[in-house]
């Protein structure tokens, strides 16, 4: 995370998307919240207010980051101090402290710098598509239909969901927790996720222009913020330039990314489909049928919630505000997804409308 502050200063300081905060927000940020847990909450630590004000996400709002951080010397020197103060830290702390094991502690801020690292990730691919950067082009004249999807059975299952405390390593989040048996429908699932392919035959036939496939939301969505096809991709006659976040994004059988939830409903509406619960996503991972999985995160047809004997840990923030009807999962973890966050059981979530997260879609067909 420190190799971040030796980008210069204006990738530091811009805001690079709407949804993001300054890449150097983004160190300051991780650093704190390793610097709260570790130093404040389980050492005793003083805190520092000031750093608190500028780095918690509670007091400021993502476009007033910029002007409030330290200049780039001062910013880089605390930064670095801190992070070196963390890790003397470390070799101090008990094995247990109250409700924190030193184990859950470690699995907690490791995850939350692997959580910064991807929306890092997230900001740089933000400022190469406002520079054009990495285009390739594809034609419309490639597009290939949702029917070349291929699709696995789910038979009527009932699943187990949600882990035990301290089932595996790196401990899981407070809301993959909460053992609980969960019906599954019989049903078909896609072996992959949308390809680039299948999304230029969407595009082709007009599918953005459709409001008969959109929610009312989505239509709303889609006007609002002038969308005629994923973020990233420009639309030129029949050619299609796509900025890609890595090498071999943008080839025609590669998984479509820079869906919002909005266009990945239109899409399987159009597809005669659905999107897959969490729960059908889960047995067909565990029945091994997944393909293709771990290259963008998948959206889910269910909104965040929690689990029968959920309790919120180490913080009420981290899973209860968001589950509100308006944040939906979305499972399998992207190409910039670390290792720390890379398991099957692990939810992310966002809001409809937020396509700069590396997200892209796998089908499903109830019944
Ligand atoms: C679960 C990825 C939506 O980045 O906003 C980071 C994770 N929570 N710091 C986010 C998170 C606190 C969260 N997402
Ligand atoms: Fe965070």
């Amino acid at each position: 995370m420190l190799a971040v502050l030796e980008r210069p200063s204006d990738e530091l300081y811009c805001q690079p998307h709407p949804e993001l905060s300054p890449l150097a927000w983004h160190v300051g940020h991780a650093i704190q919240v390793e610097h709260y847990w570790l130093c404040e909450q389980v050492l005793g630590q003083t805190a520092d207010a000031r750093a608190h004000a500028i780095y918690f996400p509670e007091y400021t709002t993502k476009a007033a980051r910029a002007e409030q951080l330290p200049a780039l010397d001062a910013l880089r020197e605390s930064l670095h101090a801190r992070a070196g103060a963390c890790a003397a830290a470390w070799h101090q702390v008990p094995p247990r402290h109250g409700a924190i094991s030193s184990g859950y502690l470690h699995a907690f801020i490791s995850q939350h710098y692997a959580q910064h690292l991807e929306t890092v990730a997230m900001a740089d691919h933000a400022l190469r598509i406002e520079e054009s950067k990495a285009v390739r082009s594809l034609s419309l004249a490639d597009a290939v239909s949702h029917t070349a999807t291929q699709w696995v059975g789910i038979p009527d299952t009932e699943l187990r969901v949600g882990a035990l405390e301290n089932c595996c390593t790196p401990a899981p989040y407070d809301n993959e927790l909460g053992a609980h048996m969960a019906s599954i429908p019989a049903q078909r699932i896609a072996r992959s996720p949308i390809t680039n392919a299948q999304w230029l035959g969407f595009v082709a036939a007009g599918g953005y222009g459709q409001s008969a496939l959109w929610t009312t939301a989505g239509w709303e969505w889609r006007g609002r913020n002038k969308v005629n096809a994923p973020w990233g991709w420009r639309l030129e006659g029949d050619d299609v330039h796509v900025c890609s976040a890595w090498a071999g994004a943008a080839q025609l059988n590669a998984p479509v990314v820079g869906i919002s939830k909005h266009e990945a409903d239109a899409y399987a509406c159009w597809a005669g489909a659905e999107l897959p619960h969490e729960h059908a996503w889960m047995a067909a991972q565990q029945a091994g049928v997944l393909a293709d999985s771990g290259q963008v995160w998948e959206w889910c047809g269910n909104p965040l919630d929690t689990w029968p004997g959920f309790v919120a840990f180490p913080y009420t923030r981290y899973t209860l505000p968001w589950c509100d009807g308006q944040h939906w999962v979305l499972k399998g973890g992207s190409a910039a997804t670390r290792a720390a966050i890379r398991r099957p059981s692990f939810r992310n979530f966002y809001t409809a409308g937020q396509r700069h997260i590396f997200a892209g879609l796998r089908l499903c067909l109830p019944g």
